[in-house]
């Protein structure tokens, strides 16, 4: 497998370069796809319900890209007349392709040092998530090997993963803190979110999730570990621009709605916006909560109850679902997708990435959802891309392709979206446009 970052340019000759004069210069353009999803806005944003069946498809498609945003996006025909290459073009051919949106996966953990297969055996004897976590193991494990890792080892480990997505065609994530737990180990988790989005292709929107589990020191004493992030590390970490967004582990055992609330109304006091992992193993009433703050998304919301589904309905809080959490617990028990999508609740995909579940592969979650969650293809798909940019609060920029977006792309080795997770546990990627620039290139 290559990753590189300039395609092999397909230059076409013109006999007269001045024959057609057009505002923009196209550096890109894709011809001839086979199914070119769209998910165009006018649609709906996010898409809920049927929408969310909608992908506006074209069929023989084609984008012009000019720098790093879409100029054009039509048929073939269109796209010639309107945009003729000059010799500077790159020209991808899409024929038999099919074409969408970038991936984009809002909810991961991809900053962290150290592994953990050697639990799949404690899950496998029947050990539970819990059970794990209080016998030293799980985050806390974790946590251990994070704050003995520098800075530079947790950037390293984020790049690895981060190109690996990139060749899954994922093309911004979200990405948290909360395997360091007190200040200055969370900080070093967010200044490596920084610098790999500086400097890797992918975008990384930052999260802070010092609320994560209870650290060693605090055992016992949650309350005084909420009152050490609500005082001191919510404020440093606003000081220091390190985080868009702050996240809350609620769960029994872990963070109640209350220590949840008060974490969560802090954050949005220093400017930071809200976002909760809820009801994943029992219902706390995540849902409700969520609701009531407003929080941007949630994430698992396998157990939430009624009331708290049809608040979520009524409030603009996007629920991200996130398969392989269920999956690699070995669970009977997945989020209720087609109950949520009936109610209309907006619905995103994403990895959960952590050493619990570790998956770079929104192509497998896709799967997962499918088989698992008895989303369709197209539900799926929605909600890999425009849904998940709303989730991340990005639906302006990325998510569908329309002029004026950024031009976030993938190209499929698959004739249509039908493919995605039918042809399961192989990677599909023929080529990943990020930022108007080939980044992966497979062919
Ligand atoms: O979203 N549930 C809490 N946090 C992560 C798992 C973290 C871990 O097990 O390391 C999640 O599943
Ligand atoms: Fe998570």
């Amino acid at each position: 497998m290559s990753v590189r970052s300039t395609p092999t340019p397909e230059r076409i000759k013109r006999k007269d370069p001045n024959r057609f004069h057009h505002p923009h210069q196209v550096d890109l353009i894709i011809l001839h796809a086979n199914e070119l999803v769209t998910l165009d806005s006018k649609y709906g944003v996010p898409r809920v319900g049927k929408g969310m069946k909608n992908l506006a498809t074209i069929q023989d498609g084609a984008v012009a890209i000019s720098d790093n945003s879409i100029v054009f996006i039509g048929t073939t025909e269109e796209l010639i007349t309107k945009f003729p290459p000059n010799e500077e073009t790159i020209i991808i051919d899409a024929t038999n392709k099919l074409v969408t949106p970038g991936f984009i996966d809002p909810h991961t953990h991809i900053i962290f040092d150290g592994s953990r297969e050697n639990e799949l055996e404690m899950k496998l004897a029947g050990m539970t998530y819990i059970e794990i976590l209080e016998s030293g193991g799980g985050i806390l494990k974790t946590i251990k090997a994070t704050r003995k890792a520098p800075l530079t080892k947790l950037i390293k480990n984020g790049r690895t993963i981060l190109n690996r997505m990139m060749e899954y065609g994922t093309t911004t994530i979200e990405t948290k803190s909360g395997y360091g737990l007190d200040t200055e180990s969370e900080i070093k988790s967010l200044l490596a979110a920084k610098e790999l989005n500086l400097k890797h292709p992918i975008d990384i929107v930052s999260t802070f999730l010092g609320a994560h589990a209870v650290p060693p020191e605090y055992e016992g004493k949650t309350d005084e570990y909420v009152e050490q992030i609500v005082s001191e590390m919510i404020p440093r970490i606003a000081k220091g621009e390190l985080a868009e967004f702050c996240d809350v582990f609620c769960e029994e055992g872990i963070f109640s709605t209350e220590q949840t609330k008060k974490i969560l109304l802090t954050a949005i006091k220093y400017g930071i916006k809200p976002q909760i992992h809820i009801d994943e193993i029992v219902d706390s009433n995540g849902a409700l909560l969520a609701a009531e703050l407003n929080a941007v998304q949630v994430g698992h919301v396998l157990k939430s109850n009624d009331d708290g589904l049809v608040a979520l309905s009524k409030s603009e809080t996007i629920a991200t679902l996130l398969p392989g959490t269920p999956f690699c617990l070995m669970l009977k028990d997945y989020a209720p997708a087609r109950k949520m999508i009936e109610m209309g609740i907006p619905i995103a995909l994403a990895t959960d990435l952590n050493p619990n579940c570790w998956t770079e592969s929104m192509q497998m979650i896709i799967a997962l959802a499918c088989y698992h969650m008895k989303m369709s293809p197209a539900e799926a798909l929605t909600a890999a891309t425009i849904n998940a940019a709303c989730a991340i609060g990005r639906q302006q920029e990325i998510g569908s392709l329309e002029v004026g977006k950024k031009a976030d792309i993938n190209i499929f080795n698959i004739p249509n979206h039908n493919f995605l997770p039918y042809q399961f546990g192989v990677n599909l990627i023929s080529k990943v446009i990020k930022s108007g620039k080939v980044v992966v290139d497979f062919e």
